[in-house]
């Protein structure tokens, strides 16, 4: 299965740059719920359907639109991808990450990942952002099980700087420049699609978690085993079950996300800035 991977990742990646003529993505970032707007931030943009992309899978979640977008972000090259699919709506690992794998094919340098999160650590409001200092993997799949293809990378991949410091502290410096206020802390990617009971969310914030969300650890652990910096950014749409009286729902979620738009555009077009 997995040389067949390699060149699905290859066919997708030749398509893109086909459409992409002479620009070169150096940074590839990927929109959380109801973060898409940022597309919208870059200049002279290609923006290709999933569906026109050979093997890219697409999501049917309401707020998760399903394309690539390339151009630049303050004179930078980037590819972002808007809408991504989600082991929750039962696809392979494999499939979940392939976009990301697309990217790092395409040679980007970093890789910024974005989600929506429920807030875990008493510190944090709903509408926050949260620099992801590290994940715990709580999906209960590993993107990288099974035979392992050295052209993607290592059979055993060092999760150590998983978060890349030169990435988290050069988006610490975006958000003092742009005066956002950036909260920091641990991202649980668990399976979903229920969100938490209130006695999963006390688990989580024993087990040293400050965000809980259903995306991102797979995709961050396929771009660690291509040897690509990663760095991540929560939105908080909710505090987490049991930590209101209020119960959850996917509208708060893109509320939430929406009202933060804003402040979360200025900090990733700051961040791009800064990777000139
Ligand atoms: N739990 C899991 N995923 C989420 C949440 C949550 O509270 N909010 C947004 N995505």
């Amino acid at each position: 299965m997995m040389p067949i991977e390699f060149n699905d990742v290859q066919r997708a990646a030749a398509e893109i740059r086909a459409k992409l003529g002479t620009l070169s993505p150096r940074v590839g970032l990927v929109l959380g719920s109801g973060l898409g707007g940022f597309a919208a931030k870059i200049t002279d943009a290609v923006r290709i359907s999933f569906k026109k992309i050979p093997h890219f899978p697409e999501s049917k979640v309401a707020g998760h639109a399903g394309e690539l977008v390339a151009g630049t972000v303050a004179d930078v090259p980037v590819a972002l991808l808007a809408g991504r699919v989600h082991l929750y709506e039962g696809w392979p690992v494999v499939c979940v990450v392939r976009p990301i794998r697309t990217l790092c094919a395409l040679g980007v340098e970093a890789i910024v990942v974005t989600n929506a999160a429920g807030g875990i650590d008493r510190e944090f409001g709903v509408g926050d952002l949260m620099l992801i200092d590290d994940h715990l993997n709580l999906t209960g799949q590993n993107a990288l099980v099974g035979d392992n293809d050295e052209r993607f990378g290592p059979r055993f991949v060092d999760m150590t700087g998983a978060y890349d410091a030169t990435l988290r502290s050069r988006m610490v410096d975006a958000a003092r420049a742009t005066g956002v206020d950036l909260k920091r802390g641990v991202y649980a990617g668990l399976l979903g699609p229920t969100y938490e009971t209130p006695a999963e969310v006390r688990m989580l914030a024993a087990l040293g978690a400050s965000a809980v969300g259903m995306s991102t650890v797979n995709e961050v652990i396929a771009a660690r085993h291509r040897g690509v910096p990663c760095v991540g950014v929560s939105l908080i749409t909710n505090l987490a079950a049991g930590w209101s009286e209020a119960p959850l729902n996917h509208d708060e979620v893109q509320t939430a996300a929406k009202q933060a738009a804003e402040r979360f555009e200025r900090l990733v077009v700051e961040f791009v800035r800064r990777c000139a």
